[in-house]
């Protein structure tokens, strides 16, 4: 084993790693410095990774001063992302596969897309596009399976300078409906059938349920993914298949500037409903391409798989722009890790010899559960590094990657990283930085990562510090803002500690340090790696009929992380019942989606509020997690004897 613990516990690179690496740790500590001295110096020289069609003479231009929130990155450079992403490599690798998609059943055959025929598929769709009346700065929704047609669809978006706002296709036809019209869409794509984990989602009948509650302007275009019914509605819905057919097999990438959105994806927040978040193409890309290079050390030839989907930013990221931008093959993978068995990912590990690989911890604690036989099956040796991303991983967890999966001998890139951040922010480079079970360690070029004190708002300078984790400055990645409404931009991430970009994680920083995230200090929990506001929770759950009022907060949850765990208050005279209970689980799912389920209902007469009316999280968090004996102070409590009637009924007794 080489990827085994020093004195000090951490996991150092194997000499033979670091030769080979992108970056060692004495390059990286030059290049970190190099970053933070002089920025536009520093940005510069690597906004040359892309090929712009009129160069940048302007680098940085950003402002976190409060009522002045700007950000600007390579402002007058003029690109295509498409291009970027596609024609750039036709000369050199047009017969190189780009993506290798894997569908959700294994017998059904891999494709091997070449970029050759990457380039044929987006032109299509972008001549689709325009048929449809789809112009430059127009916004499309795209609610599409993990098909190939996902990726020409974000690229041909991209390629005709359209927005693409991707809606991850768990979620209801309610949460669709309310991005189509929040991004005002001219079109949505969809596919008839979605195969997931041998089940199927009718996304089709799914968007006519959405489309019901949008314009009727709004157009939509479905891809054939399995023949399934669906209904059709002459002059509003088209047939992709049979258009493409027609389609020609070029369209003229757009000369874009460099702040032009590439996309919006919507995200959840502490309070309201989900809030659009805007990304623009050249400091996008930029910081995407170089991300997937460093952090991944991705070289020339390596199958990279990232096994996300493009309904997250994970898969915007690491699955289409950085990996494309880099001429990678990427795989797409349609299933999920237990689908037909806890083999799935090391399957197509061994078949497509992955290089890479990136998933979440609460993967590998689904995996972990069902011990190592699955994955002894398989020859992994074609692994050089292992990623996650989307929570903190605990220590069995880290441990089992380290040893089942890597063999003791590659490195894991721990990613901390958020919707806002384009890409990784806190990570260890694999040849450069030592590793610590648990940490996402060090941050990545050009982020100068700060701990505030909560109370103060003051930075704490001693190396060793907890607080909330901001961030200094900006770097091209960021988030430039909410679609349509840059004061919620700016109260969100910039209000509350003024001059720098608040990301609302909690953190501690250790003596080395290393940085150590302790999860949200807002009303956000994280089920499953994916982000969720309890106030969209709660909001669905008043919308029926028998729910007087909701609280909702998380737990810790073996496998999600956190769970979901709802206190709810019936209308007069409705009576609580299991009956009930499953139904309001099921109104849940129907009006977000599936990942949005409250594992816990709790039945509350009363909910523990202040005398002005405030709902005292506090006090619910620390009974949801059966922490009922340290409850602090309840004097303030209007009702104090609610507390003891929700702490009898508890229902984590865990
Ligand atoms: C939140 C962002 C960025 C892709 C996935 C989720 C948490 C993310 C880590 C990590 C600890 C992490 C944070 C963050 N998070 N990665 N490596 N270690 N926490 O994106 O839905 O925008 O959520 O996920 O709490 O703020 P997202």
């Amino acid at each position: 084993m080489t990827n085994a613990p020093s004195a000090d516990g951490r996991f150092a690179p194997s000499a033979a790693f670091a030769a080979k690496a992108h970056v060692t740790a004495d390059q990286y500590q030059a290049m970190y410095d190099a970053s933070i001295q002089d920025p536009a110096r520093f940005w510069a020289e690597h906004g040359k990774r892309i090929d712009w069609i009129k160069p940048f003479t302007k680098v940085k231009s950003t402002s976190f001063a409060p009522g002045n929130i700007d950000i600007k990155w390579f402002e007058d450079g003029t690109l295509n992302v498409s291009a970027n992403c596609i024609d750039r490599h036709l000369e050199t690798r047009g017969d190189q596969t780009a993506i290798i998609w894997e569908p959700d059943d294994p017998k059904d055959a891999a494709q091997h897309i070449t970029y050759k025929e990457l380039h044929r598929r987006t032109c299509r769709m972008a001549n689709i596009l325009e048929t449809l009346g789809v112009r430059r700065g127009d916004r499309v929704v795209i609610y599409l399976p993990m098909i190939p047609e996902a990726a020409y669809a974000m690229l041909a978006c991209a390629r005709i300078g359209a927005v693409h706002s991707i809606v991850f296709a768990g979620f209801s036809p309610d949460a669709l409906g309310a991005r189509i019209n929040g991004c005002d869409a001219k079109v949505v794509i969809t596919a008839d059938h979605a195969p997931r984990g041998g089940r199927s989602t009718p996304l089709k009948s799914n968007t006519d349920a959405a489309l019901l509650h949008c314009k009727d302007s709004v157009k939509c275009l479905v891809v054939r993914r399995t023949g399934g019914q669906t209904t059709w509605v002459d002059g509003r819905d088209y047939d992709y298949n049979e258009m493409a057919m027609e389609a020609d097999d070029y369209s003229a990438p757009a000369e874009m500037g460099a702040e032009d959105p590439l996309f919006i994806l919507y995200t959840s927040g502490s309070t309201g409903q989900p809030k659009g978040v805007v990304h623009t193409s050249g400091g996008y890309l930029t910081y995407a391409a170089m991300t997937h290079q460093y952090t991944f050390d991705y070289h020339d030839g390596d199958i990279f798989w990232c096994t996300a989907d493009v309904g997250w930013v994970t898969g915007h990221s690491y699955i289409v722009y950085g990996p494309l931008a880099n001429g990678a093959t990427t795989i797409m993978f349609e299933g999920v890790p237990t689908y037909p068995d806890a083999g799935r990912f090391w399957e197509v590990c061994q078949k497509h010899k992955v290089n890479q690989f990136y998933t979440a911890p609460t993967a590998l604690r689904a995996l972990m559960a069902h011990g190592n036989a699955p994955v002894e099956k398989y020859d992994l040796s074609s692994i050089k590094v292992l990623g996650t991303v989307g929570e903190p991983i605990n220590p069995e967890a880290w441990n089992w990657y380290n040893d089942v999966i890597g063999k003791g001998k590659c490195p894991i890139v721990d990613t901390w990283w958020q919707t806002e951040t384009g890409g990784h922010l806190l990570t260890p480079l694999p040849g450069a930085i030592a590793t610590k079970p648990g940490s996402a360690t060090l941050p990545f070029f050009g982020v100068q990562p700060v701990i505030l004190d909560p109370q103060s708002g003051e930075e704490i300078t001693t190396t060793a510090a907890e607080g909330v984790l901001c961030i200094k400055d900006s770097w091209p990645g960021q988030m430039r803002t909410v679609y349509g409404d840059h004061e919620r931009f700016e109260k969100t991430y910039f209000a509350d500690y003024k001059n720098y970009y608040f990301t609302g994680d909690g953190c501690r920083r250790d003596e080395d340090g290393y940085y150590w995230i302790t999860g949200r200090v807002d009303d956000v929990i994280n089920v499953s790696g994916h982000r969720m506001g309890t106030a969209e929770v709660e909001s669905a759950l008043v919308a029926h009929v028998d729910v007087a009022e909701a609280a909702v907060v998380g737990y810790p949850h073996a496998i999600k992380g956190q769970g979901i765990y709802a206190y709810v208050t019936l209308m007069n005279g409705v009576e609580p019942s299991e009956e009930l209970r499953k139904e309001l689980v099921k109104w849940v799912r129907s009006e977000i989606g599936p990942i949005a389920s409250p594992d816990l209902i709790q039945w509350a007469p009363g909910l523990p509020k202040t005398r002005s009316g405030k709902i005292m999280r506090r006090i619910l968090r620390k009974i949801a997690e059966n922490d009922h004996t340290t409850l602090g102070d309840i004097s303030t409590l209007a009702d104090p004897s609610v507390v003891d009637h929700l702490i009898e009924h508890r229902m984590n007794k865990a």
